[in-house]
């Protein structure tokens, strides 16, 4: 019988010394919480498909973008969600002052300043009859030239709301490169972009679908990425980074690990990772059913992220995860 002189389970014998030797430690200052805003909402109303989500009145808006702050969350990003009859061909309701997005970034603002960092998603689906994130071709297809127009004054009317960064996510080619010289033409040099570099056409965007309540027949994968690419996603990067990104985002998060590994590996801007609404709602209804253990499995999932590269990470748990965190040890 020989027994091992080298014994790694020392290190794993008592809370303690676990704790001391933890590699990777999360904290609320790393954390973006997305936040939904439906236009004439007096009351906060839940998303079916995302337990514990809500579609925020101007309101509760403003009081969870302070809570927030208190709970030291890095940051938020913002979704607006029109009324219906704020829906156009072009999704001009996304550059109008006055319209759900902008507003909502001003009421953030004016709630919390400087105090967070204050995002708001660049895209068109949620302003757009047709639900995808561009203008279309007379074809039916996106138009990406004319869609980054668009982009361009959107970018600029979210810097004039007083967003801190925008977080354009349709997959345009050269978005950044347009939103960046439309920002800075336009005096908002100090405004950043969060370009969402790598974001595939997976299936785990469903309950966002809901919560934005999308118009989208079809699909997103002529401008979306393909899951199997990889060496893709790093092309798509060093275009972003060239043009200009100040971080980049790799999303979904937990089916691309590997994904955000590789470009963290590639870049030196920081690396964001998005745990998208299937992500959430996966663990949310396994959770539910009494199949997995809820607060462990949020906080394995936030952690596998992180250890995988990604030095921010947009969850839907922000909040909880910072409350978790703080009763940890
Ligand atoms: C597009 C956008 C989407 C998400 C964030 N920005 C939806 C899509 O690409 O269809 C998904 C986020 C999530 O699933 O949590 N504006």
């Amino acid at each position: 019988m020989s027994f091992p002189d080298i014994r790694p389970r020392r290190l794993r014998r008592t809370p303690a010394i676990r704790r001391l030797v933890e590699e990777t430690r999360l904290s609320p200052a790393e954390l973006i919480l997305p936040l939904f805003v439906k236009e004439g909402l007096t009351e906060p109303r839940p998303i079916g498909s995302m337990p514990g989500v809500v579609q925020h009145s101007r309101e509760s808006l403003r009081k969870v973008a302070h809570e927030a702050v208190s709970a030291g969350i890095g940051g938020l990003m913002l979704f607006g969600v029109p009324e219906d009859a704020n829906k156009d061909e072009t999704g001009s309701a996304g550059l109008d002052p006055d319209g759900i997005l902008n507003v909502g970034l001003r009421d953030v603002i004016a709630e919390v300043g400087d105090a967070t960092v204050v995002m708001g998603d660049l895209c068109l689906d949620e302003f757009t009859s047709h639900g995808h994130c561009g203008v279309l071709a007379p074809d039916g297809s996106v138009d990406n030239d004319a869609t980054l127009q668009v982009y361009a004054e959107m970018a600029v009317a979210q810097a004039v709301a007083g967003a801190h960064v925008v977080g354009p996510s349709g997959m345009m080619d050269g978005q950044i490169g347009v939103i960046r010289k439309a920002l800075d033409r336009a005096g908002h040099q100090d405004v950043g972009v969060l370009a969402y570099a790598v974001k595939y056409a997976g299936a785990f965007y469903g309950p966002f679908r809901e919560a934005v309540e999308s118009t989208l027949q079809g699909d997103r994968r002529q401008y979306q990425q393909d899951p199997p690419n990889l060496r893709e996603a790093l092309r798509e990067v060093d275009l972003d980074v060239a043009e200009g990104a100040d971080m980049v985002m790799v999303k979904p998060a937990l089916p691309y690990l590997d994904v955000i590994a590789a470009v963290r590996d590639r870049v030196t801007v920081p690396v964001a990772a998005y745990q998208v609404s299937g992500e959430y709602s996966m663990i949310e209804a396994a959770a539910a059913n009494g199949w997995i253990d809820r607060e462990r499995a949020i906080l394995e999932s936030l952690t596998s992220i992180k250890r995988a590269g990604a030095q921010i990470t947009l969850t839907y748990w922000a909040l909880e995860a910072a409350h978790l965190l703080r009763t940890r040890y």
